[in-house]
């Protein structure tokens, strides 16, 4: 079961915590696996971390935000592993990387064009490069990366974060829906409470979550292995909220 030999899959923003998460857990169900992020170095040591685990991957370095970027990655992913069956759009900011909470009405606009080029373009264009050869084949998963922030909104001060993680939600099921006579699923999943660096800070977001503890980068690995598996081809078009029972993240 979750058998993912011979799929290809592609993750971007995938150096570090989440990202990393899911590349070793599609490889150590088969995949092999195209590691991006905008880091070069950081994309290589998971590509190292999971190829000493006996798993097979390559690195992807290039910027999700550019679309130009990404469709010659893809090419190169292309040449190096094969067609691209599995995309999993995990680049964003927000999360560990850290947001300093700002009302919207004392915001600069400037500050919102970086939140929305990497949570909702880099989604676009990733999706754009891949969509038309998996529908060719006649098989491909689409899976997005988002966040309670985009489902609830209910972040305060983080409006242009919600603007970016909701935009994915809504994009992913109408291409879903535009893709499911194919056999290409798209379905987002929408991540509550991870933990952080600091173990004190992780303990006090642990208090606010019903299972009692923070979602860690293999809680969204194994949640990928079965979207993306034959397994769930009748599963599309969803947001899937993973986040210990948390109602408001
Ligand atoms: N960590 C959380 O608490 C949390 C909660 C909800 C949703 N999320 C979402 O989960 C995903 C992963 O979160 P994380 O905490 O691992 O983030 P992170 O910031 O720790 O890691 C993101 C990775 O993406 C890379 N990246 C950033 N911009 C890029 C670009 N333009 N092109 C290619 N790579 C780029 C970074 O270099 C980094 O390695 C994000 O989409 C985030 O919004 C995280």
């Amino acid at each position: 079961m979750f058998d993912l030999t011979g799929r290809v899959a592609l993750v971007t923003g995938a150096g570090q915590n989440v990202g990393v998460g899911i590349a070793r857990m599609l490889a150590a169900q088969g995949a092999a696996v195209a590691v991006n992020d905008i880091v070069p170095e950081r994309a290589q040591e998971t590509v190292a971390d999971i190829v000493a685990a006996g798993g097979r991957a390559a690195g992807a370095p290039f910027d999700v935000t550019s679309y130009d970027e990404v469709v010659a990655g893809v090419a190169d992913v292309t040449e190096a592993l094969g067609p691209v069956d599995i995309l999993v759009n995990n680049a964003g900011n927000g999360g560990a990387a850290g947001m300093r909470p700002e009302p919207f009405r004392e915001m600069d606009p400037a500050g919102w064009e970086g939140p929305i080029r990497v949570n909702l373009y880099g989604v676009l264009h990733c999706s754009r490069a891949v969509i038309n050869g998996m529908c060719e084949r006649g098989w491909g998963r689409v899976i997005t990366i988002s966040s309670g922030a985009g489902t609830g909104g209910v972040n305060i001060g983080v409006s242009p974060y919600s603007a970016g993680k909701g935009g994915g939600i809504s994009f992913t099921r109408t291409l879903a829906l535009e893709v499911a006579p194919t056999g290409v699923t798209a379905n987002t999943i929408a991540l509550g409470l991870m933990g952080m660096p600091d173990p004190k800070i992780t303990a006090r977001l642990a208090r606010a979550i019903p299972v009692g503890r923070t979602g860690t980068p293999a809680d969204i690995g194994a949640a990928c292995v079965w979207l993306a598996s034959d397994e769930a081809s009748w599963v599309t078009a969803q947001t899937i909220e993973i986040n210990g029972g948390s109602i408001t993240t």
